[in-house]
């Protein structure tokens, strides 16, 4: 479900002096109230809906991207859906029985003494108010259409504004706005690269960058010292709610900085856009680590509108002759109120837990003790725990009679996951759902497992920088490195990451070396990156959020698509633009580009 801009401070329209109504019309169809009665104004907009009334007259609502005003019209005037006209005549109150609280116009209506067919159009594809109901790819064909919604126009709109929010706080903040190539060469991001044929140089090709990455790095050597872009960023990864092919960054960097000021630097262009759309003031911006966001919630992407934390229980059956317990990690949730759970969803919720890779899930019923004194737990493997145990296993979950405990034993990553993906499952709000609870996750590991090789993979990209208190263990356990790099969440979403990064040649090297990377691929990869370091790199460090993921969440919309003007589907098409599309013989050639046709499905190798 979207919700309503904040339209108080911020009206669709701002209502400045510049900003007003020209040309054609005197007003805006949806800004027209009652004060507005007796004068004669001019609108223009589309027919959304017509209703006869009487032999002579008819009621249409006439609408633009400020919303809809009813006019009366000489019934014999043809106008049907989507027509666009210009209304003149007297705008008037409704009488008192036609009043209409549900739209901002509702107490007035306009006499039409003339009206104007600007154009006319065939009878639309698809009702517009009537969205819901509309299958997506029509919408997606029609997508013209579909933005003259009442919500695409509002979610666009939101994103407009942020736009201008963030432009404001990069301003205020002296971040130089510069614009990068979309033309170029790989970049480190890690995802797979769409590539553009060099007309000029057959058999080369560009890269369409990831994000300007390198770019903005380059610019720091530059001397450009805080440098921010609404980047178009390409990457052809599988697409999903929160991914597309194209998508736009708000990418900054800067130089001789602490990770402190990265953060300030972002939060206020993130809280600036968030309390223009809402009118409200964001809850702070929690900080935590990456360890910690794992030991209480299980991931790296914590939802904090609800509470449900993971609890240590290790403490609470320390030397307990249960054998599952015999484990480095016990944890547990307390869900509260589900303590009357039946045994087909609990054994559904066991599964869970090993389909999520546990070897079980132990779920304890809490009740009242006998004689309504304290509490015990009922569960098959009660009678496998203490009454010491017992207690403390209350004690540490805060379980009152009524609430279900659900503890996993294992290795404290897997444990810590799969309960953390329980607790979603079980509390989890609607991602679009406000408040918005902003937080850093600091001290990433540097590295994520090891590659077919046995090389550690680099977990943001290889220019950042390592924990300083960590280097001794850089080689010899570089698994359990951390780095300075942070990411930034919002209830449950990835938004953004960023780092500091290295720019000295030696630390560099360092880590090529670790993760694998000889000189000459260093050299051929990012060569000129490296070379520019050569002459006098600033320390310096950035982050960059993706734009489309936060209007998302400030418009209510699951699905990133709902917040672009002209998205691609699923499979990664333009419905309306019939894109891709195969270029004709005459492009291949002078291209020197020769098409091989995948084998059709089912066909025999060779054949
Ligand atoms: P990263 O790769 O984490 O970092 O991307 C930053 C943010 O960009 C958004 N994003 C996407 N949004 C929509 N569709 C996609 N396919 C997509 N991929 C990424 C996400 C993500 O958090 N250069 C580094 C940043 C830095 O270190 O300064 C980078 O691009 O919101």
């Amino acid at each position: 479900m979207s919700r309503p801009i904040n339209e108080a401070s911020h009206p669709v329209v701002q209502r400045s002096e510049a900003a007003r109504p020209r040309g054609l019309r005197t007003d805006y169809c949806g800004e027209l109230r009652s004060s507005d009665a007796g004068r004669t104004v001019s609108v223009c907009g589309w027919v959304a809906r017509r209703r006869e009334h009487g032999e002579h007259l008819a009621f249409v609502d006439l609408r633009d991207h400020t919303g809809i005003v009813q006019c009366v019209v000489d019934g014999a005037a043809d106008l049907r859906s989507e027509f666009v006209i210009r209304v003149t005549g007297e705008l008037r109150l409704r009488p008192a029985d036609k009043l209409n609280a549900a739209i901002p116009t509702g107490e007035v209506e306009l006499g039409a003494d003339v009206v104007e067919v600007l154009s006319a159009s065939e009878a639309p594809p698809f009702a517009l108010d009537g969205r819901a109901d509309t299958d997506e790819q029509v919408r997606l064909r029609y997508r013209y259409l579909d933005l003259r919604s009442e919500r695409m126009q509002r979610n666009l709109r939101i994103r407009a504004r942020v736009n201008a929010a963030i432009r404001r706080s990069m301003d205020r903040q002296g971040l130089a706005e510069i614009e990068t190539p979309l033309l170029w060469t790989p970049t480190p991001e890690g995802a797979r690269e769409f590539a553009i044929p060099s007309r000029l140089q057959i058999g080369s090709f560009y890269v369409l960058p990831q994000s300007p990455q390198i770019a903005k790095q380059l610019l720091m050597v530059s001397g450009f010292d805080r440098y921010f872009q609404i980047a178009r960023c390409m990457r052809d990864e599988d697409l999903r709610a929160d991914r597309q092919f194209e998508f736009t960054q708000l990418d900054l960097e800067a130089s001789f900085v602490t990770q402190e000021d990265v953060w300030e630097m972002v939060e206020d262009s993130v809280l600036e856009a968030t309390r223009d759309v809402t009118g409200e003031e964001p809850p702070e911006v929690v900080r935590v680590t990456w360890d910690e966001a794992l030991d209480r919630w299980g991931t790296d992407k914590p939802d904090l509108r609800f509470g449900m934390e993971i609890v240590r229980l290790e403490q609470a059956v320390a030397g307990s002759e249960f054998n599952a317990f015999k484990a480095p990690a016990v944890r547990a949730l307390c869900v509260q109120g589900e303590g009357a759970l039946g045994r087909g969803r609990l054994d559904a919720l066991t599964d869970r837990a090993k389909k999520l890779g546990a070897a079980g899930l132990v779920w304890l019923r809490v009740v009242a003790g006998e004689q309504g004194t304290g509490v015990a737990l009922e569960s098959p493997v009660a009678k496998f725990l203490s009454a010491g145990e017992q207690s403390a296993i209350v004690k540490a979950t805060e379980a009152e009679p009524g609430d279900l405990i659900l503890a996993v034993a294992g290795e404290r990553q897997l444990t810590c996951q799969v309960l953390g993906q329980l607790r979603l499952e079980l509390g989890q709000p609607p991602v679009s759902e406000p408040p918005y609870r902003y937080l850093w996750v600091t001290e990433i590991p540097l590295f994520e497992g090891l590659d077919e090789a046995g090389n550690p993979l680099a977990a943001h990209h290889p220019f950042t920088m390592p924990h300083l208190d960590d280097l001794d263990r850089l080689e010899s356990d570089p698994l359990s490195v951390r780095s300075q790099s942070y990411d930034l969440v919002v209830n449950g979403w990835e938004l953004g990451s960023g780092s500091i990064r290295i720019h000295r040649a030696d630390m560099q090297r360092r880590i090529f070396s670790v993760l694998g990377i000889s000189d000459e691929e260093a050299e051929s990869r990012f060569g000129f990156l490296l070379g520019a370091f050569r002459y006098g790199a600033p320390p310096h460090g950035g982050f960059a959020y993706g734009i489309d993921r936060l209007v998302a969440i400030l418009a209510g919309e699951e699905n990133i698509r709902e917040v672009i003007a002209f998205p691609k589907t699923q499979s990664g098409a333009d419905l309306m633009a019939s894109s891709p599309r195969e270029l004709s013989d005459r492009q291949l050639a002078e291209l020197g580009l020769r098409i091989i046709k995948p084998p059709a499905r089912g066909a025999q190798p060779g054949s």
